[in-house]
């Protein structure tokens, strides 16, 4: 898998970052995605997500089946890998040419009953329940940081009560602008705290991909009862 840095020293996140600016609406991300810019594409899910599905902490299994939403979720890898029996997955993206190429990602996947891919906008799509488990990756610092207390508001409006909220940081700094923003885990604490939500754990990604090495955190978070 080769990677390529994620910022503003790569000649394609400049590219991005002119398609998406001031685009109040998808549009930037549908042209990124229909010219097939996609610097942030690893074309495979990424190993944090293949290890938290190893790990067996995640809910869902042993007679029961959870849900969870996967936001932004381009390509559908991470989306995938999540899914199987005992854990029933949405991939959401707001632009139509990532959906179609996660659903061709999902054709070939084993897993492929346990999922379902939706074109809509994270800050607006209703579901019909709250889900037990949400996974962000590369989509907080995707978004414009006007928009992150509007994201965390979603996040708690989205989750069961006991719901989980996991969020693989991509802790990029000194960057202009975006995306992707810069982020730091104070930055996400600023917006879920006030909310209820706590980290349970956090660690460093120690199987981030090469050049995202050192640049990465997984928190788990889960919203205390008021
Ligand atoms: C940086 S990409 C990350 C994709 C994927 N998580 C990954 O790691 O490969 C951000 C994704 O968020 C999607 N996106 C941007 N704004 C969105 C919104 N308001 N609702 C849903 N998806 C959105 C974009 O289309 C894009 O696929």
């Amino acid at each position: 898998m080769a990677t390529v840095l994620l910022d503003g020293s790569n000649p394609a996140v400049v590219r991005v970052r002119q398609l998406i600016d001031g685009t109040e609406s998808s549009d930037g991300w549908t042209r990124c995605w229909e010219e097939g810019l996609t610097p942030w594409d690893l074309g495979e899910p990424t190993p944090a997500v293949v290890e938290l599905v190893k790990s067996g902490t995640l809910p869902g299994g042993g007679g029961t089946t959870a849900t969870v939403l996967v936001p932004g979720c381009g390509g559908g890898y991470d989306a995938v890998a999540l899914s199987g029996a005992g854990r029933f997955v949405v991939g959401l993206d707001v632009c139509d040419a990532a959906i179609q190429k996660a659903r061709q990602w999902s054709s070939i996947s084993p897993d492929g009953n346990f999922i379902a891919f939706v074109n809509a906008d994270f800050f607006t799509w209703e579901p019909p329940e709250p889900f037990h488990l949400i996974f962000d990756y590369t989509f907080f610092c995707a978004i414009d940081p006007s928009l992150r207390s509007a994201w965390a508001r979603r996040m708690y409006d989205l989750l069961r009560p006991d719901g989980e909220l996991i969020t693989l940081m991509y802790l990029v700094e000194g960057q202009e602008s975006g995306p992707p923003f810069n982020a730091t885990v104070l930055d996400y604490e600023e917006v879920l705290n006030p909310l209820g939500f706590v980290i349970v754990s956090i660690e460093d990604n120690g199987v981030a991909v090469e050049a995202r090495k050192g640049m990465e955190k997984m928190a788990r978070w889960k919203k205390m009862a008021n």
